[in-house]
């Protein structure tokens, strides 16, 4: 389904990147995976290797315009194109709003949201002279309905991110980019680590399949905006959710 496409998955040291970066090289693509942890990401990459798969390490912090410059540089000088693009690194500190400072703001913003504008445009300006790409954006159900447990600011991000899938869904349409997003509900990673047991039983029971997602089942979502064949779904959303939000 993606032999000899090329693709770059953000945050993919763990969690929803690492497995999305496996199920990509799994159906074919050659996949870069990036990260600040490059440490992690090594063995993340080994094991697509060993699997038969295709993968690189090609670390960066995706919070610096000029880094993800030189990691879509990086890709196109190795592969000689970039088809896919998953914006898949995030931080979800759990901070109350009494004790958001600047910085953190900042820093959450950074991460999550200033991100996926740089590394979209950088990755779309590589994908325009080949007339296709696809590129997906993680949100979270914390961009639809706000955010619960101390997660004001990381909220806010994530309704960026989806607001952005749509310009920029419009406005690389000419060019047959594709840009859509998932909205993932609570996934069993080390996101979730810092939510207490009791509130995170409280969240569950919410969820009309009662459980929390593992990793691969967001990347089973992410896949289908990857694929050449998906050619007319540009600006949506899918929820991935266990139905706990129905939009
Ligand atoms: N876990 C959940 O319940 C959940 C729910 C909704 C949305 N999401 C979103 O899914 C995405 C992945 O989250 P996860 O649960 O796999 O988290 P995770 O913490 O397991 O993985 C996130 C990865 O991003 C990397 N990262 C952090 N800052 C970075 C930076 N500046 N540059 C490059 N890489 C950076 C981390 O090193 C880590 O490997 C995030 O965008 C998150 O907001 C997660």
């Amino acid at each position: 389904m993606l032999k000899d496409r090329i693709a770059i998955v953000t945050g993919a040291a763990r969690g929803i990147g690492a497995a999305t970066a496996a199920l990509l090289a799994q159906h074919g693509a050659k996949v870069a995976l990036s990260d600040i942890d490059a440490q992690v990401a090594q063995t993340v990459v080994d094991e697509i290797n060993a699997a038969g798969g295709e993968a690189a390490n090609l670390p960066c912090d995706v919070s610096k315009p000029a880094q993800v410059d030189q990691l879509v540089a990086d890709v196109v000088a190795r592969w000689g194109k970039l088809d896919i693009l998953v914006n898949n690194a995030g931080i979800c500190p759990r901070i109350p709003v009494e004790d958001m400072t600047e910085e953190w703001f900042d820093r959450i913003t950074n991460i999550n949201m200033k991100s996926v504008f740089f590394l979209s445009r950088a990755a779309a300006e590589a994908m325009k002279p080949h007339g296709f790409g696809r590129i997906v954006n993680v949100s979270s159900t914390g961009g639809r309905v706000g955010g619960v447990h101390n997660a004001t600011v990381y909220s806010a991000t994530k309704a960026g991110v989806l607001s952005m899938t749509k310009s920029l869904a419009r406005h690389y349409a000419p060019w047959n980019i594709l840009i859509n997003a998932v909205a993932p509900g609570a996934v069993d990673t080390r996101m979730f680590e810092a939510v207490p047991p009791d509130k995170l039983a409280a969240y569950v029971e919410t969820v009309p399949l009662k459980r929390m997602a593992a990793p691969m089942e967001i990347a089973q979502g992410i896949l289908p905006f990857c694929t050449p064949e998906m050619t007319w779904v540009t600006g949506a959303t899918l929820d991935v959710n266990g139905g706990v939000v129905m939009m």
